[in-house]
């Protein structure tokens, strides 16, 4: 059984760690954040999304909400602004005015072209309410600040996408198997 991750793991090299970033940002109701996600220097010039909601492999190509172009890196469009730091390699989304709808996983990526998976890293976005909203007091004890950061290790939901397209990999394998067996034996 550790076998099949690890194979899984093997037949999508292209999605490992061309770009990284956080896994979570936070941000306050009507306030703003920002992402860094960094990326390889082969993609230098290629496009570069945030896109929502995030797919399985690594993609979600027609959802993106703000992308970048050889001849644009930097574009912004109403509460939306992406900037390729081209020398840095690395790409900064910002959303201003955030609103309780902004919150949810999102895919910061490179898009590849047609053929290929994009190179994304998922990031979940939090919003809490305002700084000036006084937090509930109805129990007695120290009240746990809005602001506490997620706790190293949080599990990253799209960890496991290799691993189901890996099965995918080898159950579409074994039903051609199926067919040719079958095929063989029937002619
Ligand atoms: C993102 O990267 C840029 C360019 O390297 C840097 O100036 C900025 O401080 C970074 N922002 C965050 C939120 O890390």
């Amino acid at each position: 059984m550790q076998l099949l991750p690890l194979l899984a793991w093997a037949l999508l090299p292209g999605c490992r760690a061309w770009v990284r970033g956080p896994n979570t940002v936070r941000g306050f109701l009507g306030g703003s954040l920002s992402v860094n996600c960094t990326y390889q220097p082969s993609d230098v010039m290629k496009p570069k999304f945030w896109c929502y909601p995030a797919k399985a492999f690594f993609t979600c190509d027609g959802d993106d909400i703000i992308i970048t172009s050889k001849d644009k890196p930097m574009v912004r469009q109403d509460r939306f602004s992406i900037w390729d730091h081209r020398a840095q390699r690395v790409f900064t989304v910002t959303v201003e005015n955030l609103a309780e709808e902004d919150a949810g996983t999102y895919l910061c990526g490179v898009r590849t072209g047609r053929t290929q998976f994009d190179r994304s890293h998922s990031v979940e976005v939090i919003v809490s309410p305002g700084h000036s909203v006084p937090a509930p007091t109805l129990s007695p004890g120290p009240a746990i600040p809005p602001t506490t950061a997620a706790p190293p290790g949080t599990p990253d939901p799209f960890r496991y996408f290799p691993v189901l397209a890996g099965l995918q990999v080898l159950a579409l394998l074994a039903m051609s198997g199926a067919v040719l067996w079958v095929s063989l034996r029937g002619g």
